[in-house]
């Protein structure tokens, strides 16, 4: 299977759920690669993204609910972060039910990019925060979702 993206060890948290969540975001999006690929109807694309959409809701809720529970200094600020992807992705949704095939060009390039800026470099600092702060994420906050199959 062609893959648009794949899983790193750099990409790696050290919370494996929150590293399982990353991977069940890219499979989402590889999926949605194919799809695009293989010209499929706005339909399932559609699909798709909403699943994506969802997904992503839950995974940055998990992710924030940890940086309440660990005290991250840096929440608010990837909070905000988070907003903007979900606003986005939003848009895009909106776009593609308007038959708009804008989004369809924008959209895997933004993802490309998210994935890589944001799970490297913004995750990333989270990452070595927690890496200073080894404890707390050994007792996951009672809200944390469970981990998807
Ligand atoms: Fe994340
Ligand atoms: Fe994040």
């Amino acid at each position: 299977m062609h893959q648009l993206i794949k899983w790193q060890k750099s990409m790696s948290v050290h919370v494996s759920e929150l590293d399982d969540q990353h991977k069940e975001m890219i499979s989402i999006i590889n999926n949605l690669y194919l799809v695009l690929k293989e010209d499929a109807d706005a339909r399932r694309i559609q699909d798709i993204v909403s699943q994506l959409q969802t997904y992503e809701k839950c995974h940055f809720e998990a992710e924030e609910a940890l940086m309440v529970h660990c005290g991250y200094p840096g929440l608010e600020e990837h909070k905000a972060m988070h907003a903007v992807m979900q606003k986005k992705m939003a848009e895009f949704k909106t776009g593609l039910e308007n038959g708009d095939v804008l989004p369809l060009v924008k959209l895997l390039p933004f993802l490309v990019e998210y994935l890589h800026d944001h799970i490297i470099k913004q995750d990333g600092k989270f990452a070595e925060f927690l890496r200073r702060h080894k404890s707390c994420a050994k007792q996951l906050p009672d809200k944390f979702p469970e981990k998807s199959t």
